[in-house]
């Protein structure tokens, strides 16, 4: 082999590696997300009332659905969850656009719900600061908002979020199951820069909120619609405190996917402990429970800053409401 053929081999190779490198780089970053860009006062300049008016509607709703706040927070994780916090899972079917709801995948589809509120939300936002407020950034500061009025730790929330211009329904798929084995959920969270801390602190989103009966421990009880609704935190139910952790230790939380944290074999070296420590103590949950959604805030989408500020967050044909 020629010495220049040897050379421009070895420096394919070195360019095939050094690309490679940079995408793994470029994916780390991107996947698991350092929130770049994002700022606690994004809006300050020019969306002023935006925490008020957010609030605000949060708490109308709250009136007439005790429920909501649950449901909020939850769409913010099934939003970052997939393809980062990029408003994804309030998009609605667009075939011209090629957009596939997320909304309608197993852990969605009659399930998640807050939607019409998220509407109320965006219709209040466009008023006040037309095209400024993203999508991804509303259900991030409704989130906060809903614990924060159920009883639980308030945060500094990182805005400047952007929405994303396509829905993953493949990764939808994918979201944590109320029956995957406590070795899964550690792995899906962690491949989001989510750890076995982050794990515990944020299923204690489970102290407020509904289940179906189809999906917890004990099933449905004999004549029971498998969409029959009970609640997660059987103590105190609309509260947002750290009632859940003891709920566990006595084996009455609801999903399977919560008691694996305690009597999976594996838990006993990881999760367990952490479990005893948050039933201890309401004020350490707190506190990693607000640190953990900060990260959970921060899966930032592969395309980065791409992607619009949505007039309308379902965006069928990208109309206003
Ligand atoms: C570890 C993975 C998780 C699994 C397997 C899981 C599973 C579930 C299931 C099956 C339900 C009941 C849905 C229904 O019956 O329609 C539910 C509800 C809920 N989840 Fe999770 N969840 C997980 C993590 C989280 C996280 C990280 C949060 C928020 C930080 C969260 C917040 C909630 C809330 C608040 C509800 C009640 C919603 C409502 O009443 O509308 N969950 N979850
Ligand atoms: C969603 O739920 C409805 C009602 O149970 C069902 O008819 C429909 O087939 C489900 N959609 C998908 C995509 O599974
Ligand atoms: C719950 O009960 C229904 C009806 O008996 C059954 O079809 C379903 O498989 C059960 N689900 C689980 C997770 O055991």
């Amino acid at each position: 082999m020629a010495a220049s053929s040897r050379f421009s081999l070895a420096a394919a190779r070195c360019s095939l590696f050094l690309t490679a490198a940079l995408v793994l780089l470029a994916l780390s970053h991107g996947a698991h997300g350092h929130g770049a860009g994002l700022s606690s006062s994004f809006y300050d300049g020019s969306c002023p009332g935006m925490r008020d008016i957010v609030r605000r509607v949060i708490q109308d709703a709250r009136v007439a659905d005790a429920r909501i706040p649950a449901s909020l927070i939850r769409l913010h994780f099934h939003d970052c969850f997939v393809n980062g916090c990029d408003g994804s899972l309030l998009l609605d079917d667009d075939l011209q656009a090629g957009i596939m709801t997320e909304k309608k995948v197993l852990a969605n589809n009659r399930s998640a719900r807050g939607f019409d509120v998220v509407d109320d939300i965006k219709r209040a936002l466009e008023n006040a600061c037309p095209g400024i407020v993203s999508c991804a950034d509303i259900l991030a500061l409704a989130a906060e908002i809903s614990v924060e009025l159920a009883g639980g730790p308030s945060w500094s929330v990182q805005l400047g979020r952007r929405d994303g211009t396509s829905a993953n329904i493949e990764s939808a798929n994918n979201l944590p199951s109320p029956f995957d084995p406590l070795e899964t959920l550690q792995e899906k969270f962690r491949n989001l820069g989510l750890d076995d801390t982050d794990l515990v602190a944020l299923q204690g989103a489970h102290t407020f909120g509904r289940t179906q009966c189809q999906f917890t421990q004990r099933n449905c009880t004999a004549g029971q619609r498998a969409g029959a609704l009970l609640n997660l935190d059987g103590v105190t139910p609309d509260v947002f405190d750290n009632k859940y952790y003891g709920n566990l230790l006595q084996g009455r939380a609801q999903l399977p996917s919560d008691q694996v944290m305690l009597s999976d074999p594996v838990a006993a070296a990881t999760t367990a402990p952490i479990v005893r420590r948050f039933s201890g103590s309401q004020k350490d949950f707190f506190k990693n429970f607000a640190a953990s959604m900060v990260k959970m805030g921060n899966i930032s989408p592969l395309t980065g800053r791409d992607g619009e500020i949505r007039k309308n967050c379902r965006r069928v044909n990208k109309k206003p409401y």
